[in-house]
């Protein structure tokens, strides 16, 4: 029941002492309160209405003067935010009895260990995603793929019989599970293929890397946490709700890409190409692959659930710089390298800088931190909630976010990083080709052109001052006789921030629904709070290392998810895993890849309930 759904003039509830004029609603209170009143305390209640009107007069007036009042306050986890709605949990209403059934399954510990053999299986088939590989079908490097299919046909026989496989690009998989009615399916992807285990590092593994040994809490290996859990877990939830007779309105697709951790061409790519061609542009409800899940260090026991709803864009660019050669003995004041190392310093010099912008992710994350984290900083959460409707509160926020560590300040602007240098051949010859390589992660508000553009306007002085042609993206911007500055996609493709994912009522809410309902029932995760908050994905950061001590990874890749190669399918794309940190046991991508066993449960159980909630869902 709303107690006050509008932003700017919010009442405080007597009942509710963390309450803060951020409180828009109360969930679950009732209606109408069935309470026959004796005239004492009908007498007493006037007397604290009376009261009550007037504290609310004073408040507000007092509100002109002191308006930082407005602004604080932690809300308690029950209580809505309208700058970070949060749904209920959902629970299956028509299939709550299979929803029950498959709860106690899954309870079961014949079915645990079963599934972690089933995991163990996966794991111990090395399909390494290696950079250089030779085409699909002819690099024998793939050959590895076809084991891991045999082996899933073998292990989920009911799936295979039960569902149509579609074999993409040789090792791209496709399962089509036809629903009852023309509603648009579901689409749940994951990714068949593991960075590689570096040799040098075996000995530090405590199981080998490729063992899938289970010690009784843990299941080791390369692939364990990142992505066979995943693949496991899609299809054993659907292996189960098979085996219970369910069988669906909606019609489920489950694709399985083989290259994800180098760049998704080979699998996502050509498997994007063909979902499109037979379920139409737009043609799915919803999308759920790999991505964040639930941090534990919002405090007090509560999670923070932060499907990511989009991802930074990406871009290598190269800087070349040509000019003429010669002997070194009668050189010009700046080599090639010495111009190169001038338009280095200039790039450096004018960096990008950081945007909080009120309709965008990392806004909308920051304010459910500071409404409902308790470990927030006072500080932070008093300019979060100001800078709701306050350009100068907005703007120190933002300073302070950028401040705060190269993480956060990473999540609110376009990063570069030189990472790469080459140019010379001899010590007595002049070079006549230098160049370096800058990695850019393009921030959600901005786009390849912004980028662009940007080199233009930091590259152009840089020319201009010693007469060279200044070249970008095929542009001549500067012209010049001592040689050229060439700026130029380095490696691949640019690729452009994602689309943003909405984040109202409908697929959002239910996942968020369904991953409260998740918790909520969880022997692993019992007594948590969960709030629901969206997220901008950069994969070596948690979301709240601002606020804790660091956990970045390795670095070894971090690039987009395979989602990237699905934007036309639709646009509700959550990259979200049911997983806490802790359910790993030494993150990913790195040694001791081991994922807790319970915790693969609880992916399982999550995507059953979403299977079913999503079934029972109208969605356009
Ligand atoms: C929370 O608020 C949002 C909008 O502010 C609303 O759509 C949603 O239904 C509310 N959630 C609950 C549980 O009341
Ligand atoms: C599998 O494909 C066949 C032939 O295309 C089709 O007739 C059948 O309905 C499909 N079955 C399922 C479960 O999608
Ligand atoms: C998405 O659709 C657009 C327009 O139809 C097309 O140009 C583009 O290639 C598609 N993208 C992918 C990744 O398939
Ligand atoms: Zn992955």
């Amino acid at each position: 029941m709303p107690v006050d759904a509008k932003e700017g003039d919010r009442k405080i509830s007597p009942v509710l002492p963390w309450e803060s004029p951020g409180a828009a609603y109360v969930p679950n209170m009732p209606a109408v309160r069935d309470v026959s009143l004796s005239r004492a305390s009908k007498f007493i209640l006037s007397c604290l209405m009376v009261l009550w009107s007037l504290f609310l007069a004073l408040n507000s007036l007092l509100r002109g003067s002191f308006r930082t009042d407005n602004t604080r306050g932690l809300l308690h986890p029950s209580i809505n935010s309208t700058v970070c709605p949060q749904w209920d949990a959902l629970y299956p209403i028509i299939n709550t009895q299979i929803d029950a059934e498959l709860d106690n399954i899954f309870a079961s510990t014949d079915f645990k260990l079963r599934t972690i053999d089933l995991l163990a299986g996966a794991v111990r088939i090395p399909t390494e995603s290696h950079d250089n590989s030779g085409p699909v079908g002819e690099d024998s490097v793939w050959d590895s793929f076809a084991d891991l299919h045999e082996y899933l046909e073998r292990a989920f026989p009911l799936v295979y019989a039960k569902l149509n496989v579609t074999k993409i690009n040789t090792y791209g998989l496709v399962y089509h599970w036809q629903g009852s009615t023309e509603a648009k399916p579901i689409l749940l992807t994951a990714h068949q293929d593991v960075v590689p285990v570096d040799p040098t590092t075996v000995s530090q593994w405590i199981h080998p890397p490729y063992s899938g040994h289970y010690d009784g809490t843990w299941i080791w290996g390369r692939g364990s946490c990142d992505d066979k859990s995943e693949i496991i877990e899609r299809l054993v939830a659907v292996d189960t709700l098979l085996r219970h007779g369910f069988s669906p309105a909606r019609t489920v697709i489950i694709a399985f890409g083989f290259d994800e951790e180098t760049t998704g061409f080979e699998g996502a790519g050509h498997i994007a190409k063909y979902l499109e061609e037979t379920y139409g542009h737009d043609g799915f409800a919803m999308l759920v692959d790999e991505g964040t899940g639930l941090d534990a260090n919002f405090g007090n026991n509560i999670y923070f659930a932060t499907p990511a709803v989009s991802e930074k864009g990406y871009l290598d660019v190269r800087v070349e710089i040509t000019s003429p050669g010669g002997h070194s003995s009668i050189p010009p004041a700046h080599t090639g390298i010495g111009l190169l190392s001038l338009a280095v310093s200039a790039i450096e010099a004018i960096p990008y800088t950081p945007e909080l912008l009120r309709n965008g992710t990392p806004f909308s994350t920051i304010q459910c931190i500071a409404n409902y984290s308790p470990s927030f900083p006072e500080y932070l959460r008093t300019l979060s909630r100001k800078a709701v409707n306050d350009d100068s509160a907005l703007a120190r926020l933002k300073n302070a976010l950028s401040k705060l560590s190269p993480a956060t300040e990473a999540l609110l602007m376009t990063t570069q990083a030189v990472d790469i240098i080459e140019g010379g051949v001899k010590v007595n010859a002049l070079p006549e080709r230098a160049s370096a390589v800058v990695n850019h992660r393009i921030a959600e508000h901005s786009s390849v052109a912004e980028l662009q553009q940007h080199y233009i306007d930091v590259l152009s002085p840089v020319a201009a001052s010693h007469k060279l042609t200044l070249r970008v993206f095929g542009r001549v911007i500067v012209t010049g006789d001592s040689g050229e500055i060439t700026v130029s996609t380095a490696f691949g493709t640019p690729l452009e921030p994602s689309p943003k994912t909405p984040v109202g009522y409908g697929p959002y809410s239910i996942v968020g629904g369904t991953i409260k309902a998740t918790v909520a029932t969880s022997k692993l995760y019992s007594g948590t709070s969960v709030i629901l908050g969206p997220s901008l994905l950069m994969r070596t950061l948690t979301l709240l290392s601002f606020a804790f001590p660091c956990h970045i990874d390795d670095g070894l890749v971090a690039e987009n998810t395979d989602t990237m190669h699905y934007w036309n399918l639709t646009k509700n794309i959550f990259r979200f895993s049911l997983v806490t940190e802790s359910d790993h046991y030494n993150g990913v991508h790195t040694v001791n890849e081991a994922l807790r066993a319970d915790a693969l449960i609880e992916g399982i159980r999550f995507l059953t309930k979403l299977i079913l909630n999503v079934d029972e869902s109208a969605l356009s």
